[in-house]
């Protein structure tokens, strides 16, 4: 028996390898290498397990095998295809984060047409808005576990979306009736070599909110109640339409999103030269009946137009991590301002650590003031660059 079994008796090592390594593969679909009927029946039939909204079974499934109707779906796929091809043009060589994904997706657009097989998922219904379950939400599920079943089986997949920008076409070519909506198109084949990575994301920590949008904490909880020693934060985030050079102008000039704080009031850099990781600044606060405190602030993560971290008061023993994360995103940028609350240096953690039966509650009541005033921080960084 396998150390790694699970209490319901999978063995994880092989769920989770399936689950991490299910990747869009491309280039390394085998274009040469027949995939029997038998073999899409069964990932069909694995991908039905799927929930479906209402328990319905409105999903269908086409496969398309004839080369001419593959050389009609490839053309409208490649009409669609073209702002990979371009996009292409412009990456290749280039370093850029998307530079591979785009090469690979260009190629799939030069390349549709010759998967062994075309596998088309979908749904009876149209999409009404209509807040009803069923239809896209129904069809995913089993989409997604019909790219698990071929992973397993040595085949692979992308999940191809563009001809939905096509539906009209692709439904007069394959005689799909109207009231049919259909979603991806799966290029189906054996897989060149076996071995895939997981892919670079997010930790759970980073996306996971707690009982309130927005709140974090760094490691899990021993009885699901926030507390100091599992770092507790807090994150807000926005979209911009400027480009993350004009984002970070301003949130790396530390005066500027101090001022939108109503508890930050003041910050200057106390360093000389570069700004980067061990520059120094001091943020301070004066408001009129509100607790005044001037505190030292070290850089800790330092990213041209991309990060931007300090720590409060001491780098070892922070009484707050602050951080600004900037991407580009659909033409923008989003910005990712977040904290974590130290377990020392700090008014909080005193008080929480006094009473354990009000940890929770003083984290969550601290935490409100600390979102409501980044919200203000990111609109007020937001009106400046898009304004
Ligand atoms: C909703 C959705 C639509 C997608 N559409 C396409 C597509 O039209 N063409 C394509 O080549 N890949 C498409 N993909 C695949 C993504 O590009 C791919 O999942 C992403 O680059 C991450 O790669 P990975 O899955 O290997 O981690 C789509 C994925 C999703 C979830």
């Amino acid at each position: 028996m396998s150390d790694s079994l699970s209490e319901s008796g999978f063995d994880l090592d092989h769920v989770d390898r399936l689950l991490t390594t299910t990747r869009a593969v491309r280039k390394r679909l085998d274009l040469e290498r027949e995939v029997s009927d038998k073999l899409i029946f069964e990932c069909i039939d694995l991908a039905e397990q799927a929930p479906t909204g209402g328990n319905d079974a409105s999903r269908r499934w086409m496969v398309i095998r004839d080369q001419d109707t593959k050389n009609e779906l490839g053309r409208l796929y490649a009409e669609v295809g073209t702002l990979f091809i371009n996009a292409r043009g412009h990456l290749d060589g280039t370093g850029h984060p998307k530079e591979r994904v785009v090469s690979s997706g260009a190629y799939l657009v030069e390349n549709f047409s010759r998967a062994p097989v075309l596998v088309m998922c979908a749904i009876w219904g149209i999409h009404d808005n209509s807040g009803r379950p069923g239809l896209f939400d129904s069809a995913i599920p089993s989409a997604w576990s019909f790219n698990l079943a071929l992973r397993s089986r040595g085949l692979g997949t992308a999940y191809a979306t563009m001809l939905n920008n096509k539906s009209d076409e692709v439904a007069a070519l394959l005689g799909i009736p109207s009231g049919v909506t259909t979603l991806v198109c799966f290029p189906v084949g054996y897989t060149c070599g076996h071995e895939f990575s997981p892919a670079p994301r997010r930790p759970a920590s980073d996306i996971t909110y707690f009982d309130q949008w927005g709140f974090t904490r760094n490691r899990p909880s021993i009885d699901g109640s926030a507390r100091i020693e599992d770092g507790p934060g807090v994150v807000v985030e926005i979209d911009t339409d400027a480009r993350p050079k004009a984002v970070w102008e301003v949130i790396s000039d530390i005066g500027m999103p101090a001022r939108f704080s109503e508890e930050l009031v003041d910050a200057e850099w106390t360093s000389d030269g570069d700004r980067g990781i061990g520059s120094t600044f001091r943020g301070s606060n004066s408001i009129p009946d509100v607790r005044d405190w001037d505190t030292n602030c070290i850089v800790t993560a330092w990213k041209d137009r991309e990060t931007f971290e300090w720590r409060v008061t001491d780098a070892q023993k922070p009484g707050a991590i602050w951080r600004f994360d900037l991407v580009e995103q659909g033409g923008g940028s989003r910005l990712r301002f977040s904290m974590t609350i130290g377990k020392e240096n700090n008014g909080t953690a005193p008080r929480a650590l006094k009473d354990p039966s009000q940890e929770s509650e003083i984290l969550r009541t601290r935490r409100l003031i600390h979102k409501a005033n980044m919200q203000r921080v990111i609109e007020g960084v937001k009106g400046l660059v898009d304004g």
